[in-house]
């Protein structure tokens, strides 16, 4: 039997150049060697967004993004958090088991409590229990699933770890093994994409290259990369400029040595180096904008398929449960 991978996909709005090739992809060949569970965390999303019109269309627009960037619903179950009501159940259970210390040392809430008596706030303001459990909601997506491997970027190892605490628990208590411990699958060589400003590309930065913006916006936001003020005819270092470093995602090896050849050879400015990457940039993106921009245009067919994943995955998050219940007597 095939292992599982799963994964939670937060809806904020906007993917971007770095989600692609720091999660969508990473996760999208996983998928072609495991069984792969992908879903959007949209009760994760209301946490923070209590904009009703936005999150709606937010909750869209991700997944949307995934389908277009190339993940296949026959062959991943992809569906919403909030399409399964055994989500909710299980964290229901893994609550019984987790402790309140547990939750206390989470980065995410220890870093708001910092922040507010940083402000001398009160410790917990704004913080509600949504984002105080959290990492119970998180363990409850993952174990529900029978979860092997969790594709995550560095920050959620600490929920990954949590996850597996909780569920240990659960085992320990009943001294069988109900629930499936599960991994996470940190890529250490995951690319690093450098945003317009040379940081990590990140929306908390507002550095970013949206995945879905229409070509000239695109074209716009590269020209917008900022460069140092070496002269056309100046050589330049290839590896020392975000541009090449952007370029070398989209391009292939000849491309790449070609144009790192013309860098060092002086003679090509930014302002044709900036138009290098939009090409190669928009080769890739372009038919992925087009797929997109179609989705978005029948949101019926992409509810669709969505609640097609839930229907697939619902059967398997009911036998979890049930498993449960019944080690825990409550069957
Ligand atoms: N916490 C994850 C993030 O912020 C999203 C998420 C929710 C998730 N549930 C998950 C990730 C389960 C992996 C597995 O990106």
């Amino acid at each position: 039997m095939k292992k599982i991978s799963l994964t939670g996909i937060k809806p904020t709005g906007d993917l971007h150049i770095g989600n692609y090739f720091g999660a969508i992809n990473p996760a999208l060949e996983l998928a072609k060697e495991y069984d792969a569970r992908y879903f959007i965390a949209d009760y994760h999303g209301l946490n923070t967004m209590k904009d009703p019109v936005e999150l709606n269309s937010t909750i869209r627009q991700v997944a949307a993004g995934w389908l277009a960037a190339g993940l296949d619903p026959e062959k991943v179950i992809f569906y919403r958090q909030s399409s399964i009501p055994e989500v909710f159940e299980l964290t229901t259970m893994l609550m019984a088991f987790t402790a309140k210390g547990l939750m206390n040392r989470a980065h995410a809430y220890k870093a708001a409590v910092q922040e507010n008596t940083e402000k001398g706030n009160d410790p917990d303001a704004g913080i509600n229990m949504g984002l105080f459990t959290y990492p119970v909601l998180m363990a409850a997506d993952i174990i529900l699933f029978d979860t092997d491997i969790v594709p995550v970027g560095k920050d959620q190892v600490q929920h990954i770890e949590m996850a597996q605490d909780i569920a240990q628990a659960v085992n320990a208590n009943y001294n069988q093994p109900v629930l499936k411990i599960p991994q996470a699958g940190v890529q250490d060589n995951a690319a690093v994409v450098p945003g317009l400003d040379g940081r990590k590309m990140s929306k908390s930065y507002g550095n970013v290259i949206p995945l879905f913006v229409p070509e000239k916006t695109l074209h716009k936001t590269i020209m917008r990369i900022v460069t140092n003020s070496q002269a056309v005819e100046e050589p330049k270092d290839p590896d020392a400029s975000q541009i090449f470093l952007l370029y070398k995602l989209f391009a292939s090896a000849e491309e790449q040595a070609a144009l790192a050849a013309r860098y060092r050879g002086g003679g090509m400015g930014w302002g044709e180096a900036k138009e290098e990457l939009f090409r190669v940039v928009n080769r890739e993106l372009a038919p992925m904008r087009e797929k997109f921009n179609a989705i978005m245009a029948d949101i019926p067919a992409l509810d669709k398929i969505l609640e097609q994943g839930a229907a697939k995955a619902r059967p398997i998050a009911a036998a979890t449960v049930r498993r449960f219940r019944k080690a825990a007597g409550i069957d």
